[in-house]
């Protein structure tokens, strides 16, 4: 893909460390599509919106308790001096959790403008008068948000255009669909005495597909029943059931006939 077809889609973040950018995303694929101009990023010091000649951005919190709080007033010149049309997301515990359809719906968009707490958060005005979106990575607490920022930005960013080699890998892989992944297999074909599905070697791609489907299913059904049951209660036509029962058959006599 050419650079004038590619989208330039714009990250801003807003962080008390914008040395840890863009960090990783300065690398392998993410950092070749920021090269090529797919993507940029510009990591903004909110130090520098400090009023004071000390440059603080935090205080002691209303109501008494441990930690700091950052100050709305510094937080939102912040933003202003990268607002425009974007979407803003505030990464913190507190959040909805991020999914994959997430990532599909900012990416459709211009960019964003990411929020990164750092002490024990931010003051709740600023993030009301704005309508920051509170996101989550996980049901676990960081010492700030530029770590989540990253892993946002690298699930946001993998899905632009060009950035991938294989169109189709993206669209295959957990979470694109219902299902987690089936296990992959390459060469060589016998490791440690340990050998390859036989299906996966028998060229017969209706098989391969079928038992891929299968394994799919198996691992989603054990690891995460909460995908599970949405999988299994999705809308589908008569046509689609009574397929998937043939398929479903298929793979199982598939799997059997495997080796070793
Ligand atoms: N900041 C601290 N912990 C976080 C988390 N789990 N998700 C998003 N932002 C965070």
């Amino acid at each position: 893909m050419s650079v004038n077809q590619t989208r330039n889609w714009r990250a801003s973040v807003l962080t008390l460390f914008p040395e840890m950018f863009p960090g990783p995303l300065g690398l392998s694929l993410a950092g070749r599509a920021m090269a090529g101009g797919v993507w940029s990023l510009d990591a903004v010091q909110i130090r520098d919106f400090a009023t004071d000649k000390h440059r603080s951005v935090d205080d002691t919190p209303f109501g008494g308790g441990a930690g700091m709080v950052l100050r709305a007033d510094i937080v939102d010149l912040a933003y202003v001096s990268v607002a425009d049309e974007r979407p803003r997301v505030f990464l913190t515990p507190r959040g909805r959790p991020f999914t994959q359809a997430d990532a599909r719906r900012f990416v459709a968009g211009p960019g964003v403008v990411l929020l990164c707490g750092r002490y024990e958060g931010v003051d709740q005005r600023a993030i009301e008068a704005r309508d920051w979106e509170e996101i989550s990575i996980g049901d676990y607490v960081l010492s700030g948000g530029e770590l989540a920022a990253l892993v946002f930005l690298d699930a946001c960013v993998r899905l632009l255009p060009g950035v991938m080699g294989a169109a189709e890998s993206a669209e295959e892989e957990s979470f694109s669909g219902e299902l987690l992944e089936y296990p992959h297999y390459t060469r060589p074909a016998e490791w440690q005495g340990r050998g390859v599905p036989g299906v996966l070697l028998s060229g017969d791609h209706g098989a391969v597909a079928a038992w891929r489907q299968l394994q799919a299913e198996k691992i989603t059904r054990e690891r995460r029943p909460d995908l599970w049951a949405r999988y299994v209660a999705r809308p589908r036509s008569k046509e689609a059931r009574a397929e998937q029962t043939v398929f479903a058959n298929q793979a199982s006599v598939a799997t059997r006939a495997t080796a070793p």
